[in-house]
């Protein structure tokens, strides 16, 4: 059974690769959804991945994918994990199993990094990893999805 599994990046992801190398290391968003593709294909799922800078457009993509015949959400809310009282209550509204991810780890950062609001409506949290966080949520997400089914 295909799976279909959205890819979600925040706000300043497009700019990884040259954002903070430091922080978020040398991999650009290019690189970073390729990989995921291919992880994809090994898993047998199809993917999408989305990026905006805009809150707005992430709710709407959440909202699109209630109906979108979308399986589960993997997604970097970024600076909105903080802020976003709209995107932590779409993720809640779409009811779809989601996995939140960070490159950095967030709690070992300054203070106002430590509230994630969307924390409370995601099945499960992967930080500090680097690029691999997203690689190591795609496949957390996805055994979710097979236990389930
Ligand atoms: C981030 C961590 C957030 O605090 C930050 O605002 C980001 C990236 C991460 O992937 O480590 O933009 O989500």
């Amino acid at each position: 059974m295909t799976r279909r599994i959205l890819v979600l990046h925040g706000p300043n992801l497009n700019l990884l690769g040259r954002r903070d190398p430091e922080i978020y290391g040398r991999a650009t968003l290019a690189e970073i959804d390729a990989r995921l593709h291919a992880v994809a294909a090994e898993l047998g799922a199809e993917l999408q991945t989305f990026q905006s800078n805009a809150e707005g457009a992430l709710v709407d993509r959440v909202q699109a994918a209630m109906d979108g015949g979308v399986d589960g959400l993997l997604i970097n809310p970024a600076a909105y994990t903080h802020t976003s009282v709209a995107l932590r209550d779409a993720l809640e509204a779409a009811g779809l199993p989601a996995v939140e991810v960070h490159l950095s780890n967030p709690d070992a950062r300054e203070e106002f990094r430590r509230t994630s609001l969307t924390a409370a409506v995601v099945r499960a949290r992967v930080a500090g990893f680097g690029p691999a966080s997203y690689e190591l949520g795609l496949r957390g997400l996805w055994t979710i999805l097979e236990t389930e089914s």
